[in-house]
């Protein structure tokens, strides 16, 4: 597994690292320890959560929230200090007006939830989920600057952040004598490409590491979804997960498939395997968040990591595309 740099940071994250939104959520605990286990021995060193995954988010109720965190605490057990561990906060955690948001006051509240959950006294890096409009960016930059400077948090990131979100908080911290957001958490795969306009530009302009989510398309770039059939059985989709009906009712992502596929197999790959290949490609992706519900998944993810793609296939997915 190789490694690469957290933007402008000091700190090496694995090239591909390992999301759990699936922990508790789709699958249960011993499944969990599977994939973590397969993960750590691949070489994978980055893990992201967030406090709000678990079986709530499916069913709108944010009283389950914070299983994947609990699966992780138990499941890391001696083997905290092997890894980076990025989570996340923002979305409801409970029924309260102050349950979610970037507040002071929620912040240092669930910051104290998560390390708990995740039975640990730091976590390298805390991520704002979302850009929260009703919370002054003075306000959230500094309740998170002091819990770097207490020990409980390393480095500070965001997620789903425009480029001009990122830059007013970086000019807030800066201003400030804060620290900044060192890395954003977007989605981006062959099918969810809108990063590369504006978000791609300005972190290769002020460095700031780029962890990606959903490379595979939250499984839609495995080929195994057939247009107006219904989800295979043990899919993700099946299961019940929204976002991914949101890509399924997409006909284009279908033609985009389709196309791809010959570029996969005249490798003798997965189309899985040429879309993670893709993403990583980007040399502004410090890590791209592989999300498995099976720990065979990763190893086979993983198979041609070390292959680059070459320039004429580059050329052909963005031909496949404008196309599409
Ligand atoms: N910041 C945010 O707002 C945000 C949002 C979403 C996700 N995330 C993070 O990103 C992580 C990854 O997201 P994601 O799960 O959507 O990513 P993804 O890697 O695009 O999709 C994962 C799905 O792809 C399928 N898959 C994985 N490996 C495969 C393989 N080798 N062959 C065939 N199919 C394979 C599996 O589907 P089946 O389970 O159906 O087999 C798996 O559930 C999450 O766990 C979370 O940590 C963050």
């Amino acid at each position: 597994m190789k490694h690469r740099k957290l933007g402008r940071t000091g700190l090496k994250v694995s090239e591909v690292s390992l999301g759990t939104m699936a922990f508790g959520r789709w699958i249960d605990e011993a499944q969990s320890q599977q994939v973590l286990d397969a993960a750590l021995d691949a070489g994978i060193t980055l893990i992201d959560t967030a406090d709000v995954y678990g079986k709530g988010m499916d069913r709108d109720n944010p009283l389950e929230s914070g299983e994947s965190e609990y699966i992780l605490g138990r499941v890391l057990k001696g083997r905290r200090n092997q890894i980076i561990l990025a989570t996340k906060v923002h979305g409801k955690v409970g029924i309260g007006p102050n349950d979610s948001g970037q507040s002071r006051y929620h912040i240092f509240r669930a910051v104290d939830a998560s390390l708990k959950r995740l039975q640990t006294d730091y976590i390298d890096l805390y991520q704002v989920h979302r850009f929260d409009p009703e919370t002054p960016l003075e306000e959230t930059l500094s309740a998170l600057d002091d819990l770097v400077k207490s020990g409980k948090v390393r480095y500070i990131g965001c997620s789903n952040f425009a480029a001009w979100q990122i830059a007013k908080a970086h000019g807030i911290s800066a201003l400030n004598h804060l620290h900044r957001f060192e890395s954003v958490q977007p989605e981006y795969s062959i099918i969810t490409r809108g990063i590369e306009d504006e978000l791609i530009p300005f972190v290769a302009s002020e460095q700031v590491g780029v962890i990606v989510y959903s490379p595979l398309g939250r499984g839609l770039l495995s080929g195994k979804y057939k247009q107006g059939e219904a989800p295979p059985e043990g899919s993700r989709a099946a299961a019940g997960e929204r976002r991914i009906h949101t890509l399924l009712g997409v006909e284009r992502n279908y033609h985009i498939i389709e196309s791809l596929k010959p570029l996969a197999s005249n490798r003798g790959w997965t189309l899985a395997q040429f879309a993670l290949a893709w993403v990583l490609s980007n040399r502004h992706v410090s890590s791209a968040i592989l999300g498995v519900s099976k720990p065979e998944q990763i190893q086979d993810a993983l198979q041609f990591i070390d292959d680059p793609l070459t320039a004429e296939e580059l050329a052909e997915v963005d031909r496949i595309s404008k196309l599409n």
